[in-house]
Formats: structure tokens, C-alpha cells, sequence
């Protein structure tokens, strides 16, 4: 059997992404860090993919933001799978990470597993994401174990929000500051290979990059983690409700749709649209009579 290493070909690995860490250690640049981004569908996914963006994180902010529900809770594992297959056909170099939704691996480990190898054997993750620290210690060592990567999540986790009472800044009371660090340690003693840092301050995130060896992901969690990701929907205007400071706004991209479409909605009522040139037209010898074929 022959074996094609795909290093140097550009493909983001998970042995890559831990590479990076190291390699940064040695850099004064920020050439390292890694950038991260959700996605839910082909197109975005390509998109994304084709801009140089290393990891694609399936969310399940999928829920929220392209489903219009309240929270993350009622996002299925169906759904996931779902959407984690549109956005592998649309991905070529980027890592695709898929998130296991509430109650995915809330039961027994026998169960969660089975939950996560279908994301793996059914939708075509190179990884998993699931939320929590010192509690989630044994059920990412099976998943590990099991030959799937682990992304781990801590500080504020949105599948917890009943739980912690709302959205809010973790980690601001020295208890909670010792406990977030009890977290991301467990999560990389646990075998993850990034941890996920979610609206955690500034030097907390500081301090947790500086001690763990595996790179920490930051999503309102300051400049010094070894990455960033942000909603994709909130990066490109295409929410409807306020968004947290951190999620710096690119680019307007719900008011484009909004003016695209009522100038159609305008062009369709003025006869503007379509013109001769956009209909198809009957060859000469067929005009006149009663039935037309389609030409294309
Ligand atoms: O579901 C999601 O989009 C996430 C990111 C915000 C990290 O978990």
C-alpha cells in the first residue's frame, strides 16, 4: 500500500493546528494564528473555504441564526448532520468541525459516542465540538479514543444558558477565574486538540493561552488567544437582534438582499424585468401556431 501524505498540499489537520501553536511560540508575527468562522450551508462553506479561512465550525448557533429559534436547546443531531454535510462538499482545505448539539451527550458515554461517529461516518466531520470542562473530562477521552478529534468549549457555553441565567461574562470573580482555568486544563489533559474561549476577559484568555500547549480559540475572549471565531451571520450583518461588542461587523450583507430584492420587487411591477433579451423566443417557422416547443 502506498501512503500520499497531504502535507504541503494545504490542508488545515488537527496535527497542523497544534503545530501551529508551537510554531508560534517561536514567531514574533501573528502569521500563526488561526482563523475560524461558522458555517451552515455549500455556498458559505466554498466561500469561506476559497478565502483562506483554516477551520469551519457547524455551529449549533445554527439553531439561532438561520433557524430563528430562541436558543441553541432544541437544535437535533438530524439537523446537524444536515448541515454538516452541505458544508463538507463545499470544503476542500479548511477543517470541518461539527458541534453535537444539547442533549447529544448529555446521557451515557455509550451514547454520545454513537452520536459522534455519526458525525463522523454520516456527514464527513474531521472533528467534534462539545461544550464544558471538568465535567466532559471522560466523554472527550472516549471520543479521543475513538479516533475523533475534540474541540473543547468553556467559559460562557450557550447550552448551559438556563443553567447560568442568561448570556453573560464568565470568569470575572477569582473563584470563577480558578474554575475556567480548571477547565480548559481538564479539557487538554482530556486529550482535546483547541479549546474554545467564549466571552472570558481579556487576561484570563491570556493566561489560559499562555498555559495550555493546545491552541485556545477566542470568541470575545481579546487579541491573545491562538485564534478567533466569530458567527458568520453576525461577521456579515445578516442578524436581526443586537449583537454582542466583540462581533465586529464586516460587511452589510442583509442590507444588500434588502435592496436587491425590492429593486426586483420594483423591476417585476414596472415590466421592467425581464426584457426581451432575458425571455426565450419561438423559432421563426413555429410562430403563429397554437402549440410552441421550448427551445432552450
Ligand atoms: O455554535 C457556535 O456558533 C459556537 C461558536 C460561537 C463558538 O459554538
Amino acid at each position: 500500500m502506498s501512503v500520499v501524505p497531504n502535507s504541503g498540499s494545504g490542508k488545515i489537520t488537527v496535527p497542523g493546528l497544534l503545530q501551529r501553536k508551537s510554531k508560534a511560540a517561536d514567531s514574533q508575527t501573528n502569521e500563526q494564528k488561526i482563523t475560524c468562522l461558522t458555517a451552515y450551508d455549500y455556498p458559505t462553506a466554498r466561500l469561506l473555504d476559497e478565502a483562506g479561512v483554516d477551520v469551519l465550525l457547524v455551529g449549533d448557533s445554527l439553531g439561532m441564526v438561520v433557524l430563528g429559534q430562541e436558543n441553541t436547546l432544541s437544535v437535533t443531531v438530524d439537523e446537524m448532520l444536515h448541515h454538516t454535510r452541505a458544508v463538507r462538499r463545499g470544503t476542500h482545505r479548511a477543517l470541518v468541525v461539527a458541534d453535537m448539539p444539547y442533549g447529544s451527550y448529555h446521557t451515557d458515554n455509550a451514547e454520545s459516542l454513537r452520536n459522534a461517529v455519526r458525525f463522523v461516518k454520516e456527514a464527513g466531520a474531521e472533528a467534534v465540538k462539545v461544550e464544558g470542562g471538568e465535567r466532559r473530562l471522560e466523554l472527550i477521552v472516549r471520543l479521543t479514543e475513538a479516533e475523533i478529534p475534540v474541540m473543547g468549549h468553556v467559559g460562557l457555553t450557550p447550552q448551559s444558558v438556563n443553567a447560568l441565567g442568561g448570556y453573560r461574562v464568565q470568569g470575572k470573580t477569582p473563584d470563577a477565574a480558578e474554575q475556567l482555568l480548571r477547565d480548559a486544563h481538564a479539557v487538554e489533559a482530556a486529550g482535546a486538540f483547541a479549546v474554545v474561549l467564549e466571552a472570558v476577559p481579556r487576561e484570563l484568555a491570556a493566561q489560559i493561552t499562555r498555559e495550555l500547549r493546545i491552541p485556545t480559540i477566542g470568541i470575545g475572549a481579546g487579541p491573545d488567544c491562538d485564534g478567533q471565531i466569530l458567527v458568520i451571520h453576525d461577521l456579515l450583518g445578516l442578524t436581526f437582534d443586537q449583537t454582542p461588542k466583540f462581533a465586529r461587523q464586516y460587511a452589510n450583507v442583509g442590507a444588500m438582499i434588502s435592496n436587491a430584492v425590492r429593486e426586483y420587487c420594483d423591476n417585476v411591477r414596472s415590466g421592467g424585468f425581464p426584457s426581451d433579451a432575458e425571455s426565450y423566443h419561438a423559432p421563426q417557422q413555429t410562430r403563429g401556431r397554437k402549440t410552441v416547443p421550448i427551445v432552450s
